[in-house]
């Protein structure tokens, strides 16, 4: 038996405990992994907290990173010792989206990797970078495919193109770094003045502080040079959405993808068809838009912003601490 946490039914930071869970022998197409690391994301969070809790007791968390220690009859892509980390949609291999909602999410439909042993098929994990410490690795899963899938996949993102990032939780952090490989100009808010400058340091072209400058859309088109942005990575919901679409470029790119501000508000449908922008829902990404960013980060030697590591003991406690909106980057368990 190995340790794992189980999540109670309905979830909540009371109804975390810790037991244990078996990991059977790999059948034909499975390996079996000892997991080395977690990362959060506002979906555990809000998983964990009780906001969208499980409907049966669930083992919580879809980043989990670590290393094969047993392949199945007819694995050929991975070899014992490999360093992996998990995929968010087990099920979505490739192509345009195939899934809708989280009913085969690991964390949230199915038992995901807040545990030291899990067998499951090839297809839930890729190979993480190389040289990458299992940390870094598990911060791929949720926060960076996102981003990746939003630039690059969705769109094309090209060199001279600008791209605008909201506030410095994970998604927008690597959408900022896949910007900078991209040789794009970014545009960065933040409510904090000293994260700002950490953006800065990471390479942000422009920043604007929103807590200062709530009506921030039209400032972040003047910084583009007043032609507007061509590619917005949409984090903030309801509050931001119409400063989103007013810093796009006529036939510009908004992903549609965080809901910090909460689930629905006014939608400006004017500024939407006057200046024909393309809004993009986006749902993670498949396992070879994966295993394209795995590519990507390589081959330009990029590494993950982390912000602090807790305990997997301490999940409660990482929750609590990226509730408070302190960090910069990601919040990671190692178990
Ligand atoms: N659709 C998908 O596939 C997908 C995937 C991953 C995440 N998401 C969503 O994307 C959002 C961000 O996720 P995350 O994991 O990156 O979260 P996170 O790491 O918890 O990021 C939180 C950060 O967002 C910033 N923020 C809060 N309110 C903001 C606002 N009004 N405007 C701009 N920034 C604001 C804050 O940055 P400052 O402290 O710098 O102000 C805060 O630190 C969440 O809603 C999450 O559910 C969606």
């Amino acid at each position: 038996m190995h340790k794992a946490i189980i999540l109670q039914a309905g979830g909540g930071y009371h109804q975390v405990t810790i037991g244990e869970r078996e990991a059977a022998a790999p059948k034909a197409g499975e390996i079996t992994v000892r997991l080395h690391a977690n990362a959060l994301n506002y979906h555990d969070f809000a998983v964990v907290s009780g906001m969208w809790g499980p409907s049966e007791p669930r083992i919580p968390m879809a980043d989990g990173a670590g290393e094969v220690i047993a392949v199945g009859e007819g694995v050929t892509e991975f070899s014992l010792g490999d360093a992996v980390v998990s995929t968010f949609f087990p099920s979505w291999q490739s192509g345009e989206p195939l899934v809708e909602g989280f009913a085969t999410v690991p964390g949230d439909g199915v038992d995901g990797y807040a545990r030291e042993v899990v067998t499951a098929s090839v297809n839930a994990f890729t190979l993480a970078p190389k040289g990458w410490s299992h940390i870094e690795s598990s911060t791929l899963t949720t926060a960076a495919l996102t981003a990746w899938r939003a630039l690059m996949g969705d769109d094309h993102l090209k060199a001279g193109d600008t791209v605008l990032v909201q506030g410095t939780g994970g998604v927008s952090i690597f959408a900022l770094q896949f910007a900078k490989l991209a040789g794009a100009t970014v545009i960065a808010t933040s409510s904090s003045e000293a994260k700002l400058e950490k953006l800065k340091a990471l390479g942000a072209d422009h920043l604007i502080n929103y807590k200062t400058t709530p009506q921030w859309g039209n400032l972040a088109r003047e910084m583009s040079g007043g032609r507007g942005v061509d590619h917005v990575v949409e984090v903030g919901g309801p509050a931001t959405l119409e400063q989103s679409m007013l810093a796009a470029r006529v036939g510009g790119h908004v992903s549609v993808i965080g809901i910090l501000t909460g689930l629905a508000g006014d939608f400006p449908l004017v500024t939407a068809l006057i200046k024909q922008l393309r809004l993009q829902g986006v749902l993670v990404g498949s396992r070879s838009q994966q295993q394209a960013m795995v590519k990507a980060i390589e081959a330009n030697a990029m590494r993950p912003v982390v912000d602090k590591v807790f305990a997997l003991e301490e999940m409660v406690q990482a929750f609590q601490y990226q509730e408070s909106n302190q960090h910069f980057g990601k919040i990671c368990l190692a178990i």
